[in-house]
């Protein structure tokens, strides 16, 4: 279950010569254009381009001495994905009825949690959503996968974490009927579009009510009241502690958490600092303190192969989050404040005074450059 560090990247003819990371499917469906491990030409990146795909993993060169622990197989992602838009392009289909993706939404359900609970990580890595194009997909499945190890934490039983996690992937089905010039408007809502904008909790759950019979109430409860808080000042009904559907509470934590850290049309993604100090500010007056207690014990808050700023102005990368001290991991830094190479060498953050600042999606072309003439183990010598 272990992958080599790689990032995700926009298809470009510049990436020639890199190693593809992870296989690329042709869209909506599971044969594959691309293996992993294949050395990508010019050739290939305009067949990438023709098929209508954008971005790609390619293997990070940076950190090629990392193994990522996975938490959900990849082939398990591309299997949710492929189910979850299937789903979503039902939706927009007026009147037409196919149970037969709701059934392939159970399944991937179940696939998920066999995979999170066949693993026995401390802590998990949650893939950061860098991309605007596959938000919905991404999101609606990073919290599903979220949300089944917060409710694993909680003893959940295994019935219950397949009804969490189907009620998790369909939690924001509703989007697809907002109008897209309010779903991807710029700049903050007005009073009146984000009246409609609240409206996704009920459509969502009307529509799996009425045409996905398959789909239990206790999954389906997570779509209406997923946005509702504990003190009563969520939507769209305003909703108490008591009222609220335990798997509901769950799930709203894991959309938050996972909300936070992505790029989104109207706000950059929240830092890790900022992330942590909203969750602790929520969790009791609007959020369940246990439920995100046990998220922070469970999912690292700054990944293994994250790009970092240290409060000294060092970049590093994580080599190990950190259970207890989630902004002090273990990193291995790379480069000075200038971004100038440095010997590479490990450093546990624990108690050492200083934390990650800042993460960044790609490495500073200063630090690329360097790096293309000179291989790392002989840099700083
Ligand atoms: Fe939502």
């Amino acid at each position: 279950m272990d992958k080599t560090a790689m990032r995700k990247v926009r298809v470009d003819l510049r990436l020639a010569g890199q190693y593809l990371a992870k296989t690329v499917y042709e869209l909506n469906t599971t044969r594959a254009l691309i293996r992993s491990g294949t050395r990508l030409s010019e050739s290939f990146l305009h067949g990438l381009m023709r098929h209508g795909i954008n971005e790609i993993w390619v293997a990070d060169e940076m950190m090629n001495d990392l193994e990522i622990r996975e938490t959900v197989r990849f082939e398990t992602q591309e299997i949710a994905k492929t189910a979850l838009q299937n789903v979503l392009a039902n939706v927009r289909k007026s009147g037409a009825t196919h149970s037969e993706h709701a059934t392939a939404l159970v399944d991937v359900a179940h696939r998920l949690v066999d995979d999170i609970l066949r693993n026995d990580h401390v802590l998990h890595n949650i893939e950061r959503i860098r991309s605007w194009d596959s938000y919905t997909f991404e999101h609606s499945i990073q919290v599903a996968i979220i949300a089944i190890i917060i409710g694993r934490e909680l003893y959940l039983t295994q019935e219950q974490l397949q009804r969490l996690g189907i009620g998790a992937m369909l939690h924001d089905i509703g989007k697809v009927l907002i109008p897209q010039e309010i779903l991807n408007k710029q700049g903050s809502l007005t009073d009146d579009e984000f009246d409609v904008m609240k409206t996704h909790t009920t459509l969502g759950w009307n529509f799996v009510h009425e045409r996905f019979s398959v789909i239990m109430p206790t999954s389906s409860i997570v779509i209406i009241q997923h946005h509702e808080r504990l003190d009563g000042s969520g939507y769209p009904q305003g909703l108490q502690d008591h009222q609220i559907h335990s798997l509901s509470k769950i799930v709203a934590v894991a959309d938050v958490f996972d909300a936070m850290r992505a790029d989104r049309i109207y706000r950059k993604r929240r830092m890790p600092k900022e992330v942590l100090t909203a969750l602790t500010r929520d969790a009791g007056p609007k959020l369940d303190a246990r439920m995100v207690k046990a998220l922070l014990s469970r999912v690292a808050l700054v990944s293994q192969g994250e790009i970092v700023r240290l409060s000294n102005g060092l970049l590093a990368y994580v080599t190990e989050p950190s259970m207890d001290a989630p902004l002090e991991p273990q990193v291995r830094v790379v480069a000075d404040e200038d971004d100038t190479p440095v010997r590479r060498y490990e450093w546990n953050l624990r108690d050492s005074g200083c934390i990650v600042e800042s993460t960044l999606d790609q490495w500073p072309a200063k630090v690329l450059k360097s790096a293309e003439q000179k291989p790392f183990d002989v840099i700083g010598t």
